[in-house]
């Protein structure tokens, strides 16, 4: 007997099924988005791929960093043990407006899905060999007056004295401020970033000078300074 409710009832068993298909369609694209028999980009298991598609052209295809674009060296410990998913995060998805690095989240017109974006810090994960720094919020407790003798001394020829940039990248910039934690500046600063042009200022760490915690705090406090002061 084809009841009327019987009809509906199969249309809705039919609509659901579709609907299951497509969300199935939708979830493979988003977590393998190479097809079944290809799982690979540009001859590479995927998410390296996804790298050498996306990063490679300015990072390096190590993710070593390039001098020339200025793009730091992001596949390697420096970074990677100072910075935090989050971190990583939202530099990928906003991008940092003033620089060469572009917003590449879909909400921020790029095109790495959220999924992607964090498939690629699992990618960038994979190659760290030291142990992270556990993530700390909150301020140091250093003094901008006492930093700025320090970061004329040891800091301004390659960041500038304005923090504006030159080697090293620009320290003024509102999204670097804005998405860096005083932890993440205090490690970078402690640990350098060997193989750059970065070199480590913490104590026993073998760099070109060895500057106290309290001297790294203070230094942490004067960059901070530069938050919310118009940017040039
Ligand atoms: C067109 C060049 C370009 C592309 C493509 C690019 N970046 Fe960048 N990226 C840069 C530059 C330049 C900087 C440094 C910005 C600055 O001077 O503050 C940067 C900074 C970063 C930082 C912050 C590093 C730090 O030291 O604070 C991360 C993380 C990052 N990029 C990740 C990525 C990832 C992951 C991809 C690919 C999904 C990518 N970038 C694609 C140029 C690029
Ligand atoms: C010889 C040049 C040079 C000197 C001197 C130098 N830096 Fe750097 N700095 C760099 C370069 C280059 C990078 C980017 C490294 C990379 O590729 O990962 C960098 C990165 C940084 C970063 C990370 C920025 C980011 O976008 O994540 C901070 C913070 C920093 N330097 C602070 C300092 C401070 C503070 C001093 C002084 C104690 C200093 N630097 C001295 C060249 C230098």
């Amino acid at each position: 007997m084809d009841t009327g409710l019987t009809r509906v009832t199969r249309y809705f068993s039919i609509i659901s099924v579709l609907l299951v298909m497509v969300l199935a369609l939708v979830v493979v694209r988003e977590y393998r988005p190479a097809w079944k028999g290809e799982q690979t980009i540009a001859g590479k298991p995927w998410r390296q791929g996804l790298y050498e598609e996306n990063c490679a052209s300015c990072h390096g295809s190590e993710g070593e960093g390039r001098i020339s674009g200025r793009a730091p060296a992001i596949g390697r410990d420096g970074f990677l043990v100072a910075a935090s998913d989050d971190f990583i995060r939202r530099t990928v998805r906003e991008g940092r407006p003033g620089t060469n690095m572009p917003a590449l989240g879909r909400a921020n017109g790029g095109v790495l899905s959220d999924a992607l974006v964090d498939a690629m810090i699992r990618f960038l994960r994979s190659r760290q060999q030291e142990q992270p720094v556990p993530p700390a919020a909150g301020r140091v407790s250093g003094s901008p007056e006492r930093g700025k003798p320090v970061y004329q001394q040891y800091c301004v020829d390659c960041h500038g004295a304005k923090g504006q940039g030159r080697v090293g990248p620009a320290l003024n910039n509102p999204g670097f401020l804005g998405t860096a934690s005083d932890q993440f500046i205090r490690e970078t600063i402690t640990r350098g970033r060997p193989g750059t042009p970065m070199s480590p200022y913490g104590q026993g760490k073998g760099g070109v000078a060895e500057l106290s915690p309290q001297e790294i705090d203070d230094l942490v406090s004067f960059i901070r300074q530069w938050e919310g002061s118009t940017h040039e």
